[in-house]
This record gives C-alpha cells, structure tokens and sequence, in this order.
C-alpha cells in the first residue's frame, strides 16, 4: 500500500515516519520547501524524542519528503494532516485544509480510488463538506483523529489508548477495511477501535481534549481557594484521585495550561456550540479559568512585592509543558509579558535548548515584544540564571528541578523567594534553606 501525508507539522511528521516504521511506503509532503530539504537530509524540523532517529532510519528507503502533489496520484491512501489554527473569532480556520482538498482535485483523476483520511483537528461537518467537494472523484473520506501528546508523542503513536475511524457509510467495508489494515498492529494488541459516522469521530476528539482542560480548570479554581483556607491542593488532588471515577491523572493544579491544543480545542468546540446556537455554559468557563489562572498567580507574586518596578527574577521552564520546544499558549511566556509590563527584568531558562532559542527569536523578532537584550535575558545555565535574582519563578513542571543544587542555588539568589506556579518542588528541603515558598494552593 502506498501513502502519503499532506503536512510535515507536529501531526503529519509523527504520522509519516510511524507508518514508515510500520513498512508502509510513504511520501510526506509539504508546500515548504527548507523543511523538505530538511527532512530529505533526516534532520527533524520540531524537537521530539525518538523522531529525529525514526527520520534517520527510513529516509530515503521507505519514506520521502516532497513539495509537490503529484505523489499523490499513485497514493492508495492520503493523510491529511495540515494545521487548523484559530481564527480571529475563535473557529478553526480550516484554509490550508481546503487548500490542500483543491490540490488533490487538481492532481488525482476521477476514476482511480483513493481514501482520503482527515487527522487534522476539524470542527464536526468538516468531513461531510470534504465529501462534497470531491463528490465527483472515487474517494472515500475518513476521520481518523489524533491523540498524540507532545513530547512523548512518538512513545503514543505507537501505544495509542484508542484508534478513532468515522465513515461515511459504515454498510461501506471497503474503506473500513483499508484503515484496519494500516493499523492490523493495534488490532493485534487488541487496542480498541472505536469505528463510527463522520460526526462522532470529530466530536470525539473535541470532547476529550475539552474535558482534560476541563479537569484542570477545575483544580486550578479550587485551588484558589485552597489558597485563601489553608487547604492544601495536592492533599486534595490525590485524595480525589484515589476514587477511580475520579483518576488521578491530569488533576496537578498550576499555572493554566497551554500549548497548540487545549486552548484552540477548547475555543473552537465554544464556537460549534455557538454556531448551532446553544450556549456552552461549562466549557466557556474552563477557558475563562485558563486565562484568569496566570493573572491570579501574578497578583500573588505582585502582593509579596508590592512594587515590582526594577525587579529581577528567574522564570525557570518557558514552553508550555516539559520536553518541547513548543512556546505556543506556553503560560510561562504570558507570565513573562507581563511582568515586563510590569518594569521587572526576567531571565529566563529551560532545559531545552530549542525552547530557549524560540524564546529569544521571538521576543527578537517580535515587535510588540521587542525586550530582549534589554530587560529579557535567555540563558543557557540555570545557576546563572538564578544569580542575584529577586525571586526564583517555576513556569514548567520539571521534575529535574528538584534534582539541582538547591543549596548553590540558595548562596546565588539576592532573595530566597520561590512562586512554584507548578506545584514541583519538594518543599521541606527548599524551606530548610531557609527559601520563602509559594505554591499554587497550598
Ligand atoms: C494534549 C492532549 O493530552 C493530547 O491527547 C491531544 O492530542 C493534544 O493536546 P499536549 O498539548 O501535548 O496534549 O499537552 P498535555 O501533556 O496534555 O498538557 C497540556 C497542558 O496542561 C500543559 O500546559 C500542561 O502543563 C498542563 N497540565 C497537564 C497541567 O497543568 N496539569 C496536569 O495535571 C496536566
């Protein structure tokens, strides 16, 4: 069988080079052109781990990169793996997919069948309108979406909890066949497929994604008032956890969380809900926690202060979760802007170095955060990074934080302040060194 996949991002990579690995033949392809040069050569564009090493392995023998389409027409299978960002209302800005659906129109023939399988994030009635659009061709379209979380999204593409397919016509064995087939090696783990219509599988994907973030937004709001009580957030987290109704997973309170999905996927399923004129009561408010969180935790650093004019402080993790260069919603970079508003001098670190070097294009290049150099320092060292600091600022939940010297790092700060707005840190040893600690809820 041979595939291809349309879109080298976060998705499509992982997408081709997991297929490439199952032995399948796969051409990747992509409208831009140094990523493609890129690939070819087996270097990987996005920091994942294990993925620069499959890249390496099937290059050039099982799986090519390509900037144009016609591949495609000897493809018996084509992913569809393009971004669907946020447009300015919220929706998911769905141009470089139907972009992409032209494409294929232009270069397949009408007689000669094709499945086309949708993995980008879509709103529910996208795969109908695709099937629209190619009602003339011999395709069947399929919603495959994705669950792969970044990070150790290789580790899930191959230990996927569920495969998601929604057809069309589920009388219709042929497509259906063809997805099993692509993925008999779940099948024989006996990893449950979930095969249903269109508009399940789109939902599906959706409603899992809104009811983590909905979970944290949860435990982010009472852990304020875990805060004000004397409670302790953790004590609770783990207590609930233990109901297994409840699980224990995705229950750490912190600083909001961020990242290419949760904050999109939340947006876009507020606006379905809109579109088909219903009111999201629930998942509005698990967005509208999200973006108050990281104010809140700035108003706690703002009140131990008072003044923060001239401040300096370390802001120790700055992409939205551990492991990733990704900075996208990354709540670390949105505490940082504001407290450059705020006239405070930040340095920053994380231990990935692409994370640090996207950091400082950013703000570089970024006009409306044209700071660094000036009261923005990314450093490669988190000792120096610490040194003479006002206040230590935990932004990403590392658990090798809790692994550094603390007592080198208490003879380096100016003042022995911690505001762990991740709840990491092991807080007796940090409070024997004599360090202020300042959790979220606790
Ligand atoms: C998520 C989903 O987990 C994945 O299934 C989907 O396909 C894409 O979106 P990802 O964006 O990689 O994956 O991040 P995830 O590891 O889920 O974390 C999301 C955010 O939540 C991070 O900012 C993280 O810091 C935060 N988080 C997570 C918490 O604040 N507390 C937790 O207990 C867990």
């Amino acid at each position: 069988m041979k595939i291809s996949v349309i879109g080298t991002g976060y998705v499509g990579l992982i997408q081709a080079v997991g297929l490439a690995e199952f032995g399948f033949n796969v051409v990747g392809i992509d409208i831009d052109e140094t990523k493609v040069k890129q690939l070819n050569k087996g270097k990987c564009p996005l920091y994942e781990e294990g993925l620069e090493e499959l890249l390496k392995k099937h290059i050039n023998k099982n799986l090519t990169f390509t900037t144009s389409y016609e591949p495609i027409k000897d493809s018996d299978v084509i992913f569809l793996c393009v971004g669907t960002p946020q447009d300015r209302d919220g929706n998911a800005d769905l141009r470089f997919l139907f972009s992409a659906v032209e494409k294929i129109k232009e270069t397949i023939s009408k007689d000669d069948y094709k499945v086309i399988v949708i993995k980008s994030t879509v709103p529910v009635g996208t795969n109908r309108k695709v099937k629209e659009l190619l009602s003339e061709y011999n395709v069947d379209v399929v919603s495959n979406p994705e669950f792969l979380r970044e990070g150790i999204a290789v580790y899930d593409f191959f230990n996927p909890e569920r495969i998601v397919l929604g057809f069309e016509n589920l009388k219709n064995k042929k497509p259906i066949k063809i997805m099993e087939s692509i993925y008999y090696c779940f099948k024989e783990k006996n990893i449950p497929f979930v095969i249903t219509n269109w508009e399940t599988a789109e939902l599906i994907k959706y409603a899992s994604n809104a009811f983590l973030a909905t979970k944290l937004s949860f435990i982010n709001e009472l852990a304020k008032l875990s805060d004000k009580v004397g409670a302790d957030i953790k004590t609770v987290s783990y207590a609930m956890g233990l109901d297994p109704r409840i699980g224990n997973k995705f229950l750490n309170a912190g600083i909001g969380y961020g990242g290419s999905c949760f904050p999109k996927d939340v947006k876009a399923l507020i606006k379905q809900f809109e579109n088909n004129n219903i009111d999201p009561i629930l998942i509005k408010a698990t967005d509208k926690v999200n973006e108050e969180q990281i104010k809140w935790f700035f108003e706690k650093i703002k009140n131990y202060y008072g003044d923060l004019n001239g401040k300096v402080f370390a802001v120790l993790g700055l992409a939205f979760k551990p492991n990733t260069d990704d900075l996208r919603e990354s709540r670390a970079i949105k505490l940082i802007d504001i407290l450059l508003e705020e006239g405070t001098i930040v340095k920053g670190f994380d231990y990935v170095k692409k994370a640090r070097e996207n950091t400082i294009n950013m703000y570089k290049f970024d006009k409306t955060k044209a700071f660094y150099g000036y009261n923005l320092y990314i450093l490669d060292d988190l000792y120096e990074t610490v040194k003479d600091v006002d206040g230590i600022i935990i932004t990403v939940e590392y658990d090798r934080f809790n692994k550094e010297d603390w007592e080198k790092i208490a003879n380096l700060v100016k003042e022995k302040v911690i505001f762990d707005g991740r709840n990491i840190l092991n807080v007796e040893k940090i409070k024997k060194l004599g360090f202020r600690y300042h959790g979220v809820g606790r």
